[in-house]
């Protein structure tokens, strides 16, 4: 357990000395911060290019369309979903190149265009054929101070713009106004996300992370570079989304790096859980599971013999032994996992989770020795898109 919200049970194996020493240098005796500012944002001492009061207005609108890609969106997305029970606002995310009719809209909504280049295709694209259909919207673009494409259309629209600190990259930016001012329009409370001092300050989930980042350090450097997540949680699947992204642009360079992957559980025992236990064995696992605080309970009737144990069973008993029973089952072919047990799903639960997967991104990197903050690859499509087409 590293916090009062989430059970950690850390991948079980030894763990190599040096490894460890070397994160606790990292963790413990290093200026973090200073290093590598984007982490303030995980605190609450960041400041806003936006402040309460300029977003009053913006504030007083019910529906709301998010339109970026990667890590300008997948945060609000993971906030959104992970966190629906407390929204009343409706978001529409406009994440991919949008080939379908965007369709008028009576009510005048928010436009919340993210975008930290300001030149990326899908979101230009997407955001005018917005503007064509939904001509009434009021417009909010995030974007950094620049001469960009965005930067000028927003200038030319008359709309208002908060800054994207050019020190935070679109992976790591959810705990700045990227995800936060979204999250402030849901009627969220963006300070209870800022668990960063918090966490640093509690010695068992700096050795939790610790253990955890040797473990998987030391798989791949072994080649089991597949990061395999059993989702038991729907509204996690964004979150989820997150993770790979963040793991996969951060650390797949120089021929590194992990594979991140999600299995929809419990849909999956049906379809990859054979190659899971008896496949390659070129994986590491990850069960994530949310408990119910209202399961839907099955009916008495209609359960009889084997079965009849079912009834007045509530289904996430039932989900619970599915995920119990394939742990047995990995423990005895010892597979590899770690498993999230989360017990309140809150901001401070999604905030506490968002900085171990940032954290464990950064020492990851550290210990391959890569840099965890461009994207050099992604570059050179955006660049080889624009030779075609410009
Ligand atoms: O994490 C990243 O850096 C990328 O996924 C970007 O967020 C994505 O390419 C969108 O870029 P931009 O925010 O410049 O539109």
């Amino acid at each position: 357990m590293f916090s009062k919200n989430i059970i950690f049970k850390n991948f079980k194996s030894k763990i190599d000395k040096k490894q460890k020493i070397d994160l606790e240098n990292i963790l413990k005796k290093e200026n973090l911060i200073k290093k590598y500012p984007l982490l303030k944002s995980l605190t609450s001492q960041y400041e806003y290019s936006y402040n309460k009061k300029n977003i009053k207005n913006i504030k007083k609108f019910s529906s709301f369309n998010l339109i970026g890609m990667g890590g300008s969106t997948l945060g609000a997305e993971a906030i959104y979903d992970f966190l629906n029970h407390k929204i009343k606002k409706k978001f529409t995310f406009f994440n991919n190149l949008q080939n379908e009719k965007i369709s008028k809209s009576k009510n005048k909504k928010v436009n919340l265009v993210v975008s930290k280049s300001g030149n990326t295709i899908e979101t230009i694209s997407n955001f005018n054929l917005i503007l064509k259909k939904q001509n009434k919207n009021k417009n909010v673009i995030i974007t950094e101070k620049k001469n960009s494409y965005l930067f000028k259309l927003a200038k030319k629209l008359k709309a208002e713009i908060f800054e994207h600190k050019n020190y935070i990259g679109g992976r790591y930016s959810v705990l700045s106004e990227v995800g936060m001012l979204p999250a402030e329009l849901m009627g969220l409370h963006e300070n209870k996300f800022k668990r960063y001092n918090n966490l640093l300050k509690n010695n068992l989930f700096v050795n939790l992370l610790i253990e955890n980042v040797a473990f998987i350090y030391k798989s791949v450097k072994k080649n089991k570079k597949n990061s395999i997540i059993l989702n038991y949680d729907k509204k996690s699947e964004n979150l989820f989304k997150w993770y790979q992204q963040l793991t996969a642009e951060s650390l797949g360079k120089q021929y590194k790096g992990l594979f991140p992957t999600i299995s929809t559980m419990p849909k999956d025992n049906h379809s990859m859980l054979q190659f899971y236990l008896d496949g390659s064995r070129d994986n590491f696992f990850t069960f994530f599971i949310v408990r119910d605080k209202n399961p839907i309970k099955l009916d008495k009737n209609n359960l009889f013999d084997q079965f009849s144990v079912l009834k007045n069973k509530n289904l996430f008993k039932v989900l619970q032994a599915q995920k119990d029973a394939t742990e047995n089952v990995f423990n005895r072919k010892k597979i590899p996992y770690r498993t999230f047990e989360v017990l309140n799903r809150n901001e401070e639960t999604l905030g506490e989770l968002f900085c171990f997967f940032i954290l464990e991104t950064i020492l990851l990197s550290r210990l391959l020795k890569l840099n965890p903050f461009n994207q050099p690859s992604v570059e050179l499509i955006k660049k080889e898109t624009r030779k075609i087409l410009f």
